[in-house]
C-alpha cells in the first residue's frame, strides 16, 4: 500500500520543496544520505568561529547544526522555502538557536531577507537543481557576501546522477542536474572552483 502511495505522488516535487508527512520522511532520509555532502562542505568553508555564514536551502538542517559547533561567536543563518524543513532544522538546532547562534527561516533563494554585505560565506547543498532562476539567486547571493566573500555550491554533476544507466535522461522540469561548467557560475564574479567530492 505505502509503495503504492509512494509511486503515484512526485518525489522530485518532494526533493524540491518537501512537505507533510512524505515532507518529513524525506526531510530524514535526506538527513541520513547526505552526509558525506555536508561534512565535505564544511570542510571546505574552512569557518572561523566569529564567521557569519548563509546556507541556502538548508532541508533538516545538519550542515547547519555541524557549523554552529565551530562558529561559536558568529552566526549559521539558513533559509529554505519548505516549511516542513524549516520546522525540522528548528527542532534539530533548538539549542543553538536559544543561544543565538543559529538562525532557521523560511524564505526563498530569489529574493534573501538580508542587508547587503551581512555574510563572510554563502553555501548550498543539493539545491541550486531546483531554483527556477539562478541567476537572479546568485545575484541576490552576490548583493548579502561581503567583498571577498566566499560561495560553495555543491552538487551531485549530471554524470553521476545514474550511475547503471548513464545514457537515460536525468532530471524534470523542477529538477535540473547541472554538469559543472564553471562558466555558469562567472558572469558575475571573477570565481569559479570545482572539487570532485571523494
Ligand atoms: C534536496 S533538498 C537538500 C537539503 C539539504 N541541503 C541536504 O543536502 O540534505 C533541497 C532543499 O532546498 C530547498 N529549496 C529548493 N528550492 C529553493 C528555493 N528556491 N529557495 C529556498 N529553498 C529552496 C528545499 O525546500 C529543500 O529543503
Amino acid at each position: 500500500m505505502l509503495g503504492r502511495i509512494v509511486n503515484i505522488v512526485n518525489l522530485d516535487a518532494q526533493y524540491r520543496r518537501p512537505s507533510g508527512w512524505l515532507g518529513r520522511s524525506i526531510g530524514r532520509a535526506m538527513a541520513r544520505d547526505h552526509q558525506p555532502e555536508n561534512r565535505w562542505t564544511i570542510e571546505v568553508l574552512q569557518a572561523g568561529p566569529t564567521d557569519q555564514i548563509l546556507e541556502i536551502g538548508f532541508g533538516p538542517g545538519v550542515a547547519i547544526q555541524a557549523l554552529s559547533a565551530i562558529v561559536s561567536a558568529g552566526q549559521s543563518i539558513g533559509v529554505d522555502f519548505s516549511a516542513t524543513m524549516v520546522r525540522a532544522a528548528r527542532r534539530r538546532n533548538a539549542a543553538a538557536i536559544r543561544a543565538g547562534r543559529v538562525q532557521v527561516l523560511g524564505g526563498e533563494a530569489n529574493n534573501l531577507p538580508f542587508a547587503a554585505a551581512r555574510f563572510d560565506q554563502v553555501f548550498s547543498i543539493h539545491s541550486i537543481y531546483f531554483w527556477p532562476q539562478v541567476s537572479v539567486a546568485l545575484a541576490e547571493i552576490w548583493r548579502v557576501l561581503r567583498p571577498n566573500g566566499r560561495l560553495v555550491l555543491t552538487i551531485l554533476p549530471r554524470e553521476l546522477w545514474n550511475l547503471d544507466n548513464p545514457d537515460l535522461p536525468v532530471g524534470t522540469p523542477e529538477c535540473r542536474p547541472y554538469r559543472p561548467k564553471p562558466k555558469i557560475f562567472t558572469s558575475s564574479r571573477n570565481m569559479a572552483c570545482f572539487r570532485p567530492l571523494e
